[in-house]
C-alpha cells in the first residue's frame, strides 16, 4: 500500500491505495484557520502534524492484519511561511497562502525588481507568495526574522516531523517566488536584494525523492511501519494535476478547494502570459504548469453556509441552488471575501451581492453564490483564452465536481466540455501516485497514471445557456470595477 497525505487549509486527508489504484481507507482530521485580524489568516503547524499522525493512524489500525505501507508522499497548501528557530523549533505561526497582509510588499517587490522578478521566478509578486511574507516579517517582527534558521512549506514541516529532515521540492520553491525558475536553484539575486540570508532557504529536492524512513517515536504514534519510505511530496496544485493526468495534454484542471484554481501542463516556464497566470515547477522533473487562483472558491461558499445556513449542510444548499433559475433572477456574487489574486491582484477588494430585489429568494442567494465563483473560474479560464490556448476538455475535481449539478453548470459557464474523475479524492490521490513511482511500483508517469486515474464521461454544454451565461459573465465582470473603490 501507499499513502496520500493531502495536507489542506481547512483539513488533512490521509488516503491508503494498492497497486490497482484502489482505495482501501481514508481518515480526515480538521483544524482551525486563525484570523486574528481581517484580512489576516494563520495556522498553528502543530495542528497539522497532530491531525496527520492521527489520520494516519486511524488508517494503520483498519489495515493492521492487511499489509504494509510501502511508501508515503504529500500535497500541501502552496505557499504558507513555516518558519524555525536554530532548535529546529516554530517561531511563530504560520503565515497563510490566503492571508492578505502582505499587499504592500508585494507591490514594493514589482515595483522595485521591475520585470526580472517575472524573469527569474515566472511571477509576480502578489500578497500570497511566500517573499512578501518574510519582507513583511523583516519590517513587522524583526525579532523573528533575526531569529530564523530555515523557512519552509507546510507539507515540509510535517515531514520534517516525521522523518527529522528538512528540505523542499522544486513546486513548492517556485510558489516563494525565490526560485530561480528556469535554472532549478535558489536566486541570489533575490536573495541578495530583500536581504533574505541564503541560510534560510531549505535543500531543494525532486517530489519523488527518497527523504528517510519515519522516525520511531512517529511509528509509535501511528502504528506505521520503520521501513516506509517517505517521498518528498509537491504543492497541492501539481500533486492534483498529477492526480487529474494532467501532463502532456490540452486538458486544463478546474479545481474547487478552498481556493480555486485553473491550470494548464506547459512544456517550459516560457509562456506568453507575462505573470498573469502564475508560472510553477510541475511535480514531475522538466514538467512545469501555469495557473490563474481565486482565493476564496469553496471559502465562499462555507462562508455563505456557515453565516447564513449553519443547519444545513452543502448538498442542501445545491439542491437549494438548483430551484432557482439560470442567473439567480439577476442577483450577483463576488468571492472577494479575502481580497482576489487573479485577474486582480488585490488584497483589499471584498465580496458583494449586488441585485437584490424584492423577489430575491433564499434559494436565489445560493444559486448567486455557486454562479459567482464559478464567474470567478471563468475570468482565469478567459486569460487561456486571450492567448489562443487550445483547450480540449477541462477536468473539474474538488467541491465543484461533487454535485451534477455544478458540473453542469460549469460545463453551461465555461461553454466547454467538463469532465469528472471517478473516485475523485483531490491531491491525495497524486500524493499516493508519487509515493507508488518512488517506490517504483511504475516504470514511467504515463503507466502510473493509467492505472490511478479513471475519467467520467463528458458533460457537455448546452449551448443555449452558454449563451445566457456569457451575457450574465460579462455583466459579473463589470462589478469589480464598481465596488473597488468602495473597498479602499
Ligand atoms: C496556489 C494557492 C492555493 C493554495 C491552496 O497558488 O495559493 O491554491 O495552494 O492550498
Amino acid at each position: 500500500y501507499v499513502l496520500g497525505i493531502d495536507l489542506g487549509t481547512s483539513a488533512v486527508k490521509v488516503s491508503c491505495l494498492d497497486h490497482s489504484g484502489k482505495i482501501i481507507d481514508q481518515e480526515k482530521e480538521n483544524y482551525p484557520v486563525y484570523n486574528s485580524a481581517e484580512g489576516f489568516c494563520e495556522q498553528n503547524p502543530n495542528d497539522w502534524v497532530q491531525g496527520t499522525l492521527e489520520a494516519i493512524k486511524k488508517i494503520m489500525i483498519k489495515i493492521r492484519n492487511l499489509a504494509k505501507i510501502d511508501g508515503i508522499s504529500f500535497s500541501g497548501q502552496m505557499h504558507s511561511l513555516v518558519i524555525l528557530d536554530k532548535n529546529k523549533e516554530i517561531i511563530r505561526p504560520a503565515i497563510l497562502w490566503n492571508d492578505g497582509r502582505t499587499a504592500t510588499e508585494a507591490k514594493y517587490i514589482n515595483e522595485n525588481f521591475g520585470k526580472k522578478i517575472v524573469e527569474i521566478t515566472g511571477n509576480k509578486a502578489t500578497a500570497g507568495f511566500t517573499l512578501p511574507k518574510l519582507l513583511w516579517l523583516q519590517k513587522n517582527e524583526p525579532n523573528n526574522f533575526a531569529r530564523i534558521r530555515y523557512f519552509m512549506m507546510p507539507k515540509d514541516y510535517v515531514r520534517y516531523k516525521m522523518t527529522g529532515k528538512i528540505n523542499t521540492d522544486y513546486s513548492d520553491a517556485t510558489g516563494t517566488i525565490m526560485l530561480d525558475i528556469a535554472h532549478d536553484c535558489w536566486s541570489n539575486e533575490i536573495l541578495n536584494f530583500f536581504k533574505v540570508p541564503r541560510y534560510y532557504c531549505p535543500e531543494l529536492v525532486n517530489s519523488t525523492d527518497f527523504i528517510g524512513f519515519p522516525l520511531h517515536e512517529v511509528c509509535g504514534k501511528t502504528g506505521l511501519n520503520q521501513d516506509a519510505k517517505i517521498f518528498a511530496g509537491g504543492g497541492d496544485n501539481a500533486v492534483a494535476a498529477i492526480g487529474s493526468g494532467i501532463l502532456n495534454s490540452q486538458n486544463i484542471l478546474c479545481s474547487i478547494g478552498t481556493s480555486g484554481v485553473v491550470l494548464a501542463d506547459e512544456k517550459s516556464p516560457h509562456t506568453p502570459y507575462e505573470g498573469t497566470l502564475q508560472m510553477e515547477h510541475h511535480a514531475i522533473p522538466e514538467h512545469f504548469y501555469s495557473m490563474g487562483v481565486t482565493l476564496a472558491a469553496g471559502e465562499s461558499l462555507s462562508w455563505f453556509k456557515n453565516t447564513f445556513f449553519p443547519q444545513k449542510s452543502f448538498s442542501d444548499l445545491l439542491s437549494m441552488a438548483q430551484e432557482s433559475n439560470l442567473g439567480a433572477d439577476k442577483l450577483f456574487f463576488t468571492p472577494y471575501i479575502n481580497g482576489e489574486r487573479t485577474p486582480y491582484s488585490d488584497s483589499f477588494i471584498r465580496g458583494s451581492f449586488t441585485g437584490i430585489s424584492n423577489t430575491s429568494t433564499k434559494n436565489d442567494f445560493c444559486r448567486a453564490v455557486i454562479e459567482g465563483i464559478t464567474y470567478s473560474l471563468q475570468d482565469l479560464i478567459s486569460i487561456y483564452e486571450q492567448n489562443n490556448k487550445t483547450i480540449y476538455n477541462i477536468i473539474s475535481i474538488g467541491g465543484g465536481a461533487k454535485s451534477k449539478f455544478w458540473l453542469k453548470l460549469q460545463a453551461d459557464v465555461f461553454g466547454k466540455n467538463i469532465v469528472a474523475l471517478k473516485n475523485e479524492q483531490g491531491p491525495g490521490i497524486g500524493a499516493a501516485m508519487i509515493a507508488a513511482m518512488g517506490c517504483r511500483w511504475f516504470k514511467d508517469w504515463n503507466s502510473c497514471i493509467n492505472v490511478f486515474v479513471k475519467y467520467n464521461e463528458i458533460i457537455a454544454p448546452d449551448p443555449h445557456n452558454t449563451a445566457l451565461y456569457q451575457k450574465y459573465y460579462h455583466l459579473y465582470h463589470k462589478i469589480y470595477n464598481s465596488i473597488a473603490p468602495l473597498a479602499r
